[in-house]
């Protein structure tokens, strides 16, 4: 029997602090008028001193954990998808199922810049077809605000910060993740890059004197190649998906740039009432904007149970991912056998998904805190 990962439990974290484009008017030679006509964004959160990426992560996983009525050290796998992870090692992964308190979880992060979200879900899904996993927790977190030049117009004036996350559990419903198409192509890197920190150029006076330490952008190529693998990637994952374009009840596609986004929809005879955009309040989040765009597509009722959502992403490396992804309403795992059930207590815990009464969690909900097994 074919098993599939539903999306069970979806949650967001987005930081308070709002810069409005009036606010970056104040500093930079740029307009009001200049950003909405060109990008859709009139403003972004941009995260407190205090706050970092893994931060972020857990509070949208404990919103997704919550909404889906799993605890976290009932997890499979966790996959953090993020290119501004709190430290180059350790990874952001094991930071966050340590906060999560989901004791000797497995745990990676996947690192494809904008696409890492769609990158992850896809992965998620092979754990799941597979029979080695039967819940996972798949985080797009991004904390770009601190990798960029804020004197650069041409890139400042783009990025949000933000999370968003969703649990997806087996089940043999056909759901989840129906098709994918993941791509890259490298010689196109430069025009996406934050080229020092890394092992090509490490960290010296020099690399922060040539201010290497943030992302360089060319905005028209990156714009070129946005347009050009977008539309054809989305009609070609609907094709695999054995789907038409009306088969299609919302397209969720990665928030950075209104211009480009139309142009894909276009391109793939999507109308408008069809698209999900929210570009305007958060800017591009990077690897959080299609994970925070679906909770708020819910949040919205824009999006239903039962839909399918067609997922489009492009970034750095440079890179494309689309995805075709049904959700179903939530049905009870395929029970463990009666032997693991009596060492593991698993029917004695109400952690199993609930079939009924699947509720959005908002950002400003107190959440509880998942207990922590004492080491
Ligand atoms: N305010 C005012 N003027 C600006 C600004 C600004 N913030 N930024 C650039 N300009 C100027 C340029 O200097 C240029 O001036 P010039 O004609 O005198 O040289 C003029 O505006 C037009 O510049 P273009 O680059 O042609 O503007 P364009 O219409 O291409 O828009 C933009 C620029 C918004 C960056 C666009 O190219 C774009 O969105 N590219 C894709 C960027 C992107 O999505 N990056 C992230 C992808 S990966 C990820 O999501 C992490």
């Amino acid at each position: 029997m074919k098993r599939y990962g539903n999306i069970i439990g979806w949650g967001k974290y987005i930081p308070s602090r709002v810069i409005t484009n009036a606010d970056l008017e104040k500093t930079l030679d740029t307009s009001d008028e200049w950003i909405v006509t060109r990008t859709g964004i009139r403003e972004r959160h941009i995260a407190d001193n205090g706050e970092n990426t893994s931060q972020m992560s857990i509070a949208a996983a404990r919103a997704a954990l919550e909404m889906a009525g799993v605890h976290p050290k009932d997890l499979d796998l966790i996959i953090i998808a993020t290119s501004s992870p709190d430290y180059l090692t350790p990874p952001i992964s094991s930071q966050v199922q340590h906060g999560l308190g989901a004791k000797n979880v497995g745990a990676f992060t996947l690192v494809t810049g904008c696409t890492g979200f769609v990158y992850a879900l896809s992965t998620a899904q092979q754990f799941i077809a597979s029979g080695a996993c039967k819940t996972i927790l798949v985080v797009g977190a991004e904390l770009l605000s601190r990798f960029i030049d804020w004197n650069d117009r041409e890139t400042c004036v783009l990025f949000g910060d933000g999370a968003g996350a969703v649990v997806i559990q087996a089940t043999e419903v056909p759901s989840g993740v129906l098709s994918f198409v993941l791509g890259s192509d490298g010689s196109g890197g430069e025009h996406l890059i934050l080229p020092a920190g890394g092992s090509a150029i490490p960290p010296s006076h020099k690399s922060l004197d040539a201010g290497l330490h943030s992302v360089k952008m060319n905005g028209r190529e990156v714009f070129k190649f946005a347009t050009r693998v977008l539309g054809k990637a989305l009609r070609q994952v609907i094709q695999q998906a054995g789907l038409d374009t009306q088969d299609i009840d919302l397209f969720i596609p990665h928030q950075a740039n209104i211009r480009i986004i139309e142009s894909a929809a276009r391109f793939a005879n999507l109308p408008s009432e069809k698209v999900f955009v929210n570009i305007h309040k958060y800017g591009n989040t990077s690897a959080a904007s299609i994970p925070i765009a679906l909770c708020e597509a819910f949040e919205e009722g824009r999006a239903k149970i039962g839909d399918t959502l067609a997922f489009v992403a492009f970034g750095a490396g440079l890179t494309w991912a689309a995805a075709i992804v049904k959700v179903t309403e939530n049905v009870k795992p395929t029970p463990k056998p009666l032997w693991q059930n009596l060492f593991t207590g698993w029917l004695s815990r109400d952690h199993h998904v609930k079939k009924e009464g699947r509720r959005p969690i908002s950002a400003n909900e107190t959440l509880s805190e998942p207990e922590v097994e004492n080491t």
